[in-house]
């Protein structure tokens, strides 16, 4: 028996296979924020294919390659291919994410599984949203302020209703108010949440509870003085907040710390980078708040800055689930790799 195949899921049967419920997302990402805090993984850098230095991503794009291994009870291995071209949404009326992931079996190391990724990056990136908010937003929240209208901030908004059952109405900008007002139309239709363009980033931010920056931008979307008391903010994209946001902020939370010093794009790397923050200012990854070694939010005052930079570990668990899924419905097309090895 040495013949192997692998599952290729395409984008409508990862759909198919559950991706858009948000709330399994959530719970998987619980699970890979445990796995994280103890230490049972192995996440080498991501490597960044591009034509220039970091801040040529934000015009020329980029490719990025994601592998990683998650222990605990999800134990596989992986990568994510992901392509960004920042100009596809305006030039071709395409997605800025392209992504493919394979999962390769733990014992043997065969890739298992072939799936479109796009969508399942974009889930797992609005579910860490989802899991932070449940820690470090005031749970009554009711109004969130977002900027950019593209992808991450519909699924931002999925994960947000699911973890803050009070938010009801959501102002968003986008540098392309066309795009702002689509988005506002389909997200309310979609999550049944009061969605309102608005005509600038300080009208976004001004009097909400929850703050969530999505963009392409290459210079920062929202200032401090914007900013309330008692606002907890999701950083996902990169240098879209001024300097004195992170310094306004009673705890600066992220998803690891050393990957986002490493990708060097978000606004808490650059200042790293620049000798104005220290390792020291990180109150916390946000695996040491949900396995409870560290506080999450302790009034109803605290500023709580969040930075994801996003993990491998967060699209395998995800991609896994999905897959095992994909097996017990009958979903996908097998794909010979080999009948027999040519050598062993
Ligand atoms: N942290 C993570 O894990 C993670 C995961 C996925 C994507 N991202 C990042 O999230 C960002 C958004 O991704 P997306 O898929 O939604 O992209 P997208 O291209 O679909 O949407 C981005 C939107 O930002 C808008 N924009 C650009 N500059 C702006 C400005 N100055 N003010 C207001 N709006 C502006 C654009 O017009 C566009 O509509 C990207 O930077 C991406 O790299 C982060």
């Amino acid at each position: 028996m040495s013949r192997h195949e692998l599952l290729y899921l395409s984008q409508k049967e990862v759909l198919a296979a559950g991706i858009l419920e948000m709330a399994g997302v959530i719970e998987d990402l619980e699970n890979v924020f445990k796995v994280h805090h103890n230490k049972d993984y192995v996440l080498p850098a991501k490597t960044a294919l591009r034509w220039g230095d970091a801040h040529s991503e934000e015009t020329k794009g980029r490719i990025n390659a994601m592998p990683g291994y998650v222990g605990g009870n999800i134990n596989m291995s992986g990568i994510k291919w992901i392509g960004s071209a920042p100009q596809n949404p305006h030039k071709y009326g395409l997605p800025r994410a392209s992504a493919l992931i394979i999962l390769n079996d733990p014992e043997t190391y065969f890739p298992v599984a072939v799936l479109d990724g796009t969508i399942i990056s974009a889930m797992r990136t609005g579910g860490v949203t989802g899991v932070a908010a449940k820690y470090l937003a005031r749970p009554d929240s009711q109004i969130a302020g977002i900027i950019g209208a593209g992808t991450q901030n519909r699924t931002q908004l999925m994960a947000l209703k699911e973890s803050l059952p009070k938010l009801s109405k959501v102002k968003v900008y986008d540098l392309s108010s066309e795009r702002a007002k689509t988005f506002a139309k389909e997200v309310t239709e979609f999550l049944g949440i009061d969605v309102q363009p608005v005509a600038s980033g300080r009208e976004a931010v001004e009097g909400a509870d929850v703050i969530v920056t999505a963009t392409t931008a290459k210079e920062p979307v929202i200032k401090a003085e914007w900013i309330d008391n008692g606002c907890f903010y999701s950083h996902v994209g990169g240098y879209e907040s001024e300097y004195a946001v992170v310094k306004m902020a009673s705890k600066l939370v992220v998803d690891d710390w050393y990957q986002v010093k490493h990708r060097g794009t978000p606004t808490p790397a650059i200042m790293f980078a620049e000798g104005l923050l220290e390792d020291s200012d990180i109150y916390a990854e946000l695996g040491e708040i949900v396995t409870g070694n560290k506080n999450g939010r302790e009034n109803e005052n605290e500023f709580i800055y969040f930075n994801s930079i996003g993990m491998a570990l967060e699209d395998i668990t995800v991609a896994k689930r999905i897959y095992e899924n994909a097996l017990a419905k009958g979903l996908g097309t097998s794909l010979e790799l080999w009948e027999k090895p040519l050598w062993v």
